[in-house]
């Protein structure tokens, strides 16, 4: 029977694309922090591309980052504009911190660059509305850097939610954490407002709300309560506590279109081990996916399912699936492969806007202190 049941969600076999390897793609790479590396790894795999320039706004950042990771013949430039500016890229990586996310991604695309830029979105929904405007006016392929997307796990969950195997989803919570991970790997920009401009919420609350939103096809978010606090980065032991001017755990009750109850935590340290498992609950069966201690986008053991046969309440385990591919690099060479065939995006802004809604909403809300509506202009 548990057999029969796995049958159901089993993949077609992808299709093998004919890539024009000798069709070169020429990248740049807009910001040379820590991020950066993963992405030049990763474009370095892809026998068609070819980094061809890279951006910091720190005078000789980007020409020590080439040195260091082996980037090759590259030019260098001052900022986001003047490596537009160039016509040297058909894309770039927009690998800086969140608070430059929206002028180096719109820039782009007013140029007909194309652009993978890393999550968070941004850091406001007005700049998340003024990216999905800039990409509705260009050519360009803008995708958004959500590698979990590529994970075989969360594909087999979405699988599961849209089969329609758990009937009508009803109630969704999701979220994670860490006891103590405040970010600061080679420095303080995840922590300070006017680099970051927002914290666990946008950082690592991103990847929660794309995993449940994603499998279950990103209805509108209408409604938000919300709640921020900073109490461990703020705390006198806490050694960056001086510049740390964002939030370390945000929480948020969010009504969806559908008549979806959305319940959401994420923290970057807490006294605790775990804010709870993702759930996500459906007339005719739910779905338990385990957190992990150090949430970044993954799971923390195999999916279940609770539904009854026959009857029967009975679980299904859904075998934990391993990813014979790196996530990040095919992150990568989807993008690439939608930009040299003029295709679709692999993670569309015009999904990643309600989750962006949503982030935003949180905060204005706890800033608030009540319940607000989710407002979305159209694009
Ligand atoms: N996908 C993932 O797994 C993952 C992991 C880590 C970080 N990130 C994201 O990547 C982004 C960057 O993180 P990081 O840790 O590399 O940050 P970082 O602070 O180490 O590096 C960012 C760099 O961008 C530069 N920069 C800022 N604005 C610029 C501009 N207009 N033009 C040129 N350079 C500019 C800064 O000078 C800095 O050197 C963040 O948004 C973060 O959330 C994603």
């Amino acid at each position: 029977m548990v057999d029969e049941i796995l049958d159901a969600f089993k993949e077609k076999k992808a299709e093998i694309k004919e890539r024009n390897y000798d069709q070169k793609l020429k990248v740049g790479i807009i910001g040379t922090g820590w991020i950066a590396e993963a992405h030049v790894n990763a474009y370095k795999k892809c026998p068609d591309v070819e980094i061809v320039a890279l951006a910091d706004l720190i005078p000789g950042k980007a020409e020590a980052f080439c040195e260091r990771y082996n980037v090759g013949k590259v030019a260098f430039f001052p900022s986001h504009k003047e490596l537009i500016d160039s016509g040297m890229c058909d894309a770039v990586s927009v690998c800086t911190y969140n608070a430059t996310h929206a002028e180096c991604t719109i820039y782009a695309l007013e140029h007909n660059v194309s652009v993978l830029l890393e999550k968070p979105m941004c850091v406001t929904l007005d700049e998340a509305v003024a990216i999905c405007k800039a990409e509705k006016n260009s050519d360009a392929v803008l995708s958004i850097g959500f590698q979990p997307r590529f994970d075989e796990n969360m594909k087999m969950l979405k699988k599961v939610v849209q089969s329609g195997e758990l009937g009508k989803i009803y109630y969704i919570q999701t979220g994670g954490g860490r006891r103590r991970g405040i970010p600061t790997p080679f420095g303080t920009s995840f922590i300070r407002k006017e680099t970051a401009g927002i914290g666990a919420l946008g950082d690592i609350g991103c990847y929660s709300l794309d995993m449940v939103l994603n499998s279950i096809g990103y209805p509108k978010p209408l409604t938000v309560s919300g709640y921020k606090s900073d109490f461990f980065g703020k705390a006198p032991e806490y050694e960056h506590s001086d510049v740390f001017s964002v939030d370390d755990f945000a929480a948020g009750f969010i009504r969806l279109e559908g008549d979806i109850i959305l319940d959401f935590r994420i923290a970057w340290a807490m006294n605790l081990d775990t804010p709870g498992d993702t759930i996500i609950m459906g007339t005719k069966g739910s779905v338990r996916v385990p957190s992990t201690e150090c949430w970044n986008g993954s799971i923390g053991g195999p999916l279940v399912i609770y539904h009854e046969i026959a009857g029967e309440q009975i679980e299904t385990i859904i075998p934990e699936k391993d990813n014979s591919e790196n996530c990040f690099d095919i992150k990568i060479r989807s993008f690439c492969d939608a930009v040299k065939e003029h295709g679709e995006a692999p993670v569309p802004c015009r999904e990643i806007l309600y989750n962006q809604a949503i982030i935003d909403g949180i905060s204005r809300s706890a800033e608030l202190g009540r319940e607000i509506a989710i407002e979305i202009p159209e694009i």
